[in-house]
């Protein structure tokens, strides 16, 4: 079972944990099997070993559950893609706990579940509310998609299971494409810079173009991995990539009604319909034969995981000790989704997690040449019967041609936004790669229709 030995107060954000940080490994450390950990190891996660904090001690008050925000001038663009990426995570647990509960017939499963849920909302709001009020809505949003580049490349590389990785690097140049169609918007509409955001870690310039990436909803059908053959790392990968896409999702929903210019709101509106795709796509490749339980268990592995991966590469001390705090949390958390599991399904989680050590961590830093790469060879590939396939190899009656034409019938405010911009972002998108993906895409386009007999 999982350690919670607990005594933890609440208040302590140090680096107190035996294998929390680095600095704690300045000196090999003896550890209770009686073997010497050398630094590297003391960077690993691990589930069963971790320190955890009695979740009655849980709960904060109104004065330290909402922190400072950080100043949007100095933090660095990765603290900022955590903030961002554990907001969505929390988000995210908070939204499948509520699922689960009214789904769930066993009453102990729903107060443990009200009760975990009740910290992980507050969790919520400590990490949303480190954003700033200066930070506009688009730069905020710049910093989304910097998250979606460099998460989903980080987890691509690391991703064992083939068709899963296939399936990160074809979204990852979707999102690359939106980082340059809002940063044209931001210079647009505020005369930003989007290096202010990305802090050259990112590049802008444009991936597979927006305008071509709308599918019908059948085209986002994608197989799933088998829960008792799949690697921890990959159900790790699901669940990040699916809360992440999720959050990205709904900041569009609830922010591109907020601007007055008619082409910032339909930009929104036509990039949070591609993360809708995107969550369909990722939500998709987790097993359905998981149980409620264990599905909970591995979201609340997951953010026990992805805090320690934070506080190992976070720069600012301060956000550095929430995400301490926080991981000890939830190793409380993934603790007791593992008693229920034990006491209602007669499981051990250790035959669920098959693994004592997760690796490699999630770690926010550059990708350039490995995009760069993906957009090499991948520009042009398109979903189709749950594989990915050149668009020369797409059958005529593809049913994405048919709903591309409809969607783009009165023009494109990811194309449109282009000429709003300046000419340093604008010539981006005269690209001969791009130029050529688009060409190839209308002509298909245009060749499906005449395919399909008119209604
Ligand atoms: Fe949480
Ligand atoms: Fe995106
Ligand atoms: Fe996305
Ligand atoms: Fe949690």
């Amino acid at each position: 079972m999982v350690k919670n030995p607990g005594g933890f107060r609440g208040a302590g954000v140090n680096c107190t944990g035996r294998r929390l940080c680095r600095r704690t490994a300045e000196n090999a450390h003896a550890n209770e099997f009686g073997g010497v950990m050398e630094e590297d190891e003391m960077a690993q996660f691990r589930p069963f070993d971790m320190e955890g904090m009695p979740i009655e001690e849980q709960p904060m008050n109104w004065k330290d559950m909402v922190p400072a925000p950080y100043d949007k001038k100095a933090v660095d663009a990765y603290t900022r893609t955590r903030i961002i990426l554990m907001n969505g995570i929390e988000n995210n647990a908070v939204l499948t706990s509520h699922a689960i509960e009214r789904m769930h017939p066993d009453p102990e499963v729903k107060k443990a579940m009200a009760l975990m849920r009740r910290i992980d909302s507050q969790q919520q709001e400590t990490i949303n509310w480190l954003n700033p009020a200066d930070q506009s809505i688009i730069e905020t949003t710049l910093g989304y998609e910097q998250v979606a580049v460099d998460l989903t490349a980080n987890l691509a590389k690391n991703e064992p299971d083939p068709y899963v990785k296939q399936t990160l690097d074809f979204a990852l140049l979707e999102d690359f494409d939106h980082l340059y169609r809002y940063s044209c918007l931001y210079d647009y509409i505020e005369g930003g810079d989007p290096e202010a955001i990305v802090q050259g870690k990112t590049e802008v310039k444009p991936g597979r173009p927006t305008s071509i990436e709308h599918r019908h909803p059948f085209d986002s059908m994608r197989k799933h991995y088998d829960k008792d053959t799949a690697d921890i790392k990959t159900k790790m990968n699901y669940i990040t990539i699916t809360a992440a896409e999720q959050q990205t999702m709904l900041y569009y929903r609830s922010h591109g009604f907020m601007y007055p210019d008619e082409i910032a709101r339909q930009l929104y509106a036509e990039i949070a319909e591609i993360e809708e795709q995107h969550v369909t796509q990722y939500g998709l490749l987790g097993d359905p034969n998981e149980t409620m339980l264990e599905k909970m268990a591995m979201m609340e592995l997951n953010e026990a995981y992805l805090y320690y991966s934070c506080a190992q590469t976070e720069s600012d001390p301060r956000i550095k000790g929430i995400w301490e705090k926080f991981m000890k949390m939830e190793v409380t958390h993934f603790s007791e989704c593992a008693r229920l599991i034990k006491k209602i399904e007669g499981r051990d989680i250790r035959d669920l997690v098959k693994a004592d050590v997760i690796e490699p961590l999630v770690v926010f830093e550059q990708n350039k040449d490995y995009v760069n790469g993906v957009i090499d060879a991948q520009l042009d590939l398109a979903p189709n019967n749950m594989e990915f396939v050149r668009m020369r190899d797409l059958p005529d009656n593809w049913a994405s041609f048919g709903y591309q034409r409809v969607m783009n019938a009165k023009g494109v405010p990811s194309e449109e936004i282009v000429g709003k911009a300046g000419p340093t972002l604008a010539e981006r998108d005269q690209a001969e790669n791009i130029r050529k993906v688009k060409q190839e895409m209308g002509r298909r386009v245009e060749k499906g229709m005449a395919a399909v007999p008119a209604r």
